[in-house]
Order: C-alpha cells, then sequence, then structure tokens
C-alpha cells in the first residue's frame, strides 16, 4: 500500500472506550521497548508519528492509527516492564483480551520479538494466548541490524524452536533502522487487507 495520509485517530485507555471500526485492524503486540511503534514508524514511513522511547512501558494505551482510509493499525501497550505492579498488569491481560475478543474486524496480530534473545515466558504465553484467541500470529523478529548477516536463520530457527510455533506461523526479520522486512511485511498486511 502507498501511504500518504495516517493520523492517530483514537487513543483508548479503557475497556468501555474501545471503538466499533468499520475498517480491518492490524494489532502489534510485544514487550515493552521491543520496537513496536518503531515499527508501525517505518510501515508508514514517518520518523515519529508512532511515539517511541528507550524508556520502557512508554505506550500504556491501546493507539488507532488510521492507515489511509483502510486499515487502523493497533499499537497495544507492551508487557514485560518489570516496574509494574501484578493489578496492573492483571489490568492490562484483561484490556488487551477484551479488545482482542470484542473487536469485529482485527485480521491479523503480529506478535514482535527481539531476534538478539530467546523468547520471554511472557512471549511464549503471549504468543499460546494469541493463537488460543483464534489467531495466527505472524512473529516479527525485531532489531536484526544488531546481528551479523549469518547470524540471522540461526536466531530464527531458535525463536521457532522455544516458541514451539505451529507450521503455518510466518516469521520475518525486520530492522526498523535498515527497514530490512518492510517490503514483506506489507506483503504479509496487504494480503489481509485485501480478504
Ligand atoms: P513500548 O511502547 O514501551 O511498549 O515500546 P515499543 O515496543 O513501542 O518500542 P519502541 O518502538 O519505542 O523502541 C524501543 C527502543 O528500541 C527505542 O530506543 C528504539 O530506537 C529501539 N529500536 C526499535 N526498533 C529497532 C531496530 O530495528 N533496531 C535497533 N537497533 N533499535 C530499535
Ligand atoms: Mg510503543
Amino acid at each position: 500500500m502507498k501511504v500518504n495520509n495516517v493520523s492517530l485517530e483514537r487513543v483508548v485507555g479503557r475497556i468501555d472506550q474501545l471503538p466499533t471500526n468499520e475498517l480491518v485492524e492490524i494489532a502489534f503486540a510485544g514487550r515493552s521497548n521491543v520496537g513496536k511503534s518503531s515499527l508501525i514508524n517505518t510501515l508508514i514511513s514517518r520518523k515519529a508519528l508512532a511515539r517511541t522511547s528507550g524508556q520502557p512501558g512508554k505506550t500504556q494505551t491501546i493507539n488507532f492509527y488510521n492507515v489511509e482510509d483502510k486499515v487502523y493499525f493497533v499499537d497495544l501497550p507492551g508487557y514485560g516492564y518489570a516496574k509494574v505492579s501484578k493489578k496492573e498488569r492483571d489490568r492490562w491481560g484483561n484490556f488487551i483480551e477484551t479488545y482482542i475478543k470484542s473487536s469485529k474486524q482485527l485480521k491479523l496480530i503480529l506478535l514482535l520479538v527481539d531476534i538478539r534473545h530467546k523468547p520471554s515466558e511472557q512471549d511464549k504465553m503471549m504468543y499460546n494466548w494469541i493463537l488460543y484467541l483464534g489467531y495466527t500470529p505472524l512473529v516479527v523478529a525485531t532489531k536484526m541490524d544488531k546481528l551479523k548477516r549469518s547470524q540471522i536463520q540461526k536466531h530464527i530457527k531458535i525463536l521457532k524452536e522455544e516458541l514451539n510455533a505451529t507450521k503455518d506461523t510466518v516469521f520475518i526479520p525486520f530492522s526498523s533502522h535498515t527497514k530490512q522486512g518492510k517490503e514483506e511485511l506489507w506483503g504479509q498486511i496487504d494480503a489481509h487487507i485485501e480478504v
């Protein structure tokens, strides 16, 4: 898709504010700091529409970006940030689960994991949770610029094994710094928008 017009249309902090959208939705999940907002900025070719920071836990709300009046990119709050209380974590889980279960337009969930590391317990839980909720996650292995080219496939293999990934789960190595993986990702997203 050629992207010229994008706006942050809605910022949702509470379950009772979740919208009933007409457009298709694509959601971006993953631990805090994995690069969700950076990925969104890369896909829409903007430097900083989706706010990013070195501070984990930045995005606490569910942010709906209207892309060309065709699709919403849904930036989900990140998990795994150590400094939040159990109560906050429960609230987070309930919020995301309610969104995923209640959205009628959600067609695809991208799960972002850092290509350098073994997935965390929470990454594994999230992967299985997405499957359980009826979606096949598209796994985006972020920050590939941090690895030597020769290491990429080895790390993808480890991710597949550690997540115990299903055969139909697609893995895409990606970097928001070099933009590698961008076209392949758009291919996957376009395929989900057009059905
Ligand atoms: P939360 O909003 O806290 O959930 O984080 P997020 O997943 O949105 O991460 P964000 O996009 O804010 O990126 C976190 C940090 O990682 C920032 O310092 C980014 O510059 C950095 N980062 C993101 N993507 C990449 C990448 O592809 N390569 C490298 N080297 N750094 C990246
Ligand atoms: Mg973010």
